[in-house]
């Protein structure tokens, strides 16, 4: 019996070292130590030993079991360690390969929308956007532009069925705002618009952001003061705002707005045409038929309206020569932001 065991033991030896997967190694494994396992079949023997026999052969199979057990942990080890790193060379990642990829940015335009909301936000601002597919009441009837009134040809618009027209203002959120929302009312719509309009300076899609203050007691200094942060906070502590009279019919009074040219800071340059002043915007005193239309009794609230390009301020910040650079997606062009 001895013999046998020793035999077994080394058969098994042998059948680790030849294994090749943890898997294969199981199998040796429950075939040898299992419970009907090769050592147990030969314990069945013990039967037939002498009682003096019985605890020497018992002593020598705990031996051989023991040592066993010990060499399937220690190649159980190596298989694994050799499984584990052919798993990993298979499944490999170079991590370099991403380096030529260029990561993504925002827009020029979005940047400075943002940038834009963000200011205004900061001051207490609601914002809204409407629909880009407007009807007539709310882009011009609502804001004192009835049809057939010369007014109308200030903004190029686009038709597109009797009453429905792509908006050409932002202003048409506004009403639909006051609609809504009762004084004391502080809110910026920005969003896409559309004019028949094209050259240099205009593209027929650009982008507005207006903004609407309506309490008790707003006056053109509440207006000043507002433009006059904006100004500073955009195109530098040194810029100055000027106001000249000018016409809207939402308004009364209406103003265009000019800022200090950042560049030649009023000396005359190229980018202020050699006035030393750039015009951002249109604004003045709510009318008082908007309000009334709007059912805010203008007897009780008075508010002030501004309207600017996105597209323009962004091409004033960047110097950006033309309008259509923005809306090409050239990368090379966009990289330089
Ligand atoms: N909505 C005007 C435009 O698009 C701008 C404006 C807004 C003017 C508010 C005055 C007051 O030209």
């Amino acid at each position: 019996m001895e013999e046998q065991i020793k035999q077994l033991a080394e058969d098994c030896s042998g059948e680790i070292a030849a294994a090749t997967s943890e898997n294969e190694l199981y199998a040796v494994k429950v075939r040898y130590l299992g419970k009907s396992g090769l050592i147990s079949e030969l314990m069945k023997g013990m039967r037939n030993l002498t009682p003096e026999e019985r605890p020497i052969m018992g002593k020598i199979v705990n031996e051989v079991r023991s040592k066993l057990e010990e060499r399937f942990s220690v190649r159980g080890k190596e298989l694994h360690d050799k499984e584990l790193e052919a798993k990993l060379a298979s499944e490999k990642i170079d991590i370099t390969i991403n380096k030529k990829t260029a990561v993504g940015k925002l827009h020029p335009l979005n940047a400075v929308r943002k940038r834009l909301v963000d200011f205004f936000v900061s001051m207490g601002f609601d914002v809204m956007d409407g629909p880009e597919v407007e009807t007539d009441y709310y882009n011009f009837e609502a804001l004192n532009v009835p049809k057939d009134h010369p007014a109308r040809d200030m903004q190029d618009t686009f038709f597109i069925d009797d009453g429905i027209l792509l908006r050409s203002q932002t202003s048409a959120s506004q009403v639909r705002y006051m609609e809504k929302v009762k004084p004391p009312i502080k809110m910026i719509s920005p969003g896409r618009v559309f004019r028949n309009d094209d050259d240099a300076t205009h593209s027929p899609v650009f982008h507005q952001l207006e903004g609407l203050v309506v309490d008790k007691g707003i006056t053109m200094c509440d207006l000043k003061g507002i433009l006059d942060l904006f100004a500073k906070h955009f195109f530098g502590e040194e810029t100055n705002v000027r106001f000249r009279p000018s016409y809207f019919p939402f308004t009364e009074p209406s103003v265009e707005v000019d800022v200090s040219c950042s560049i030649c800071h009023g000396k005359g340059c190229k980018i202020c045409k050699g006035t030393g002043w750039i015009e951002i915007l249109g604004a003045g005193i709510v009318n008082r038929k908007v309000l009334r239309e709007c059912g805010i009794d203008p007897d009780e609230y008075t508010g002030f309206a501004f309207g600017f390009g996105i597209d323009r301020i962004a091409n004033i910040i960047h110097s950006i020569p033309h309008i259509k650079l923005l809306y090409e997606n050239d990368v090379r062009f966009l990289k330089q932001f």
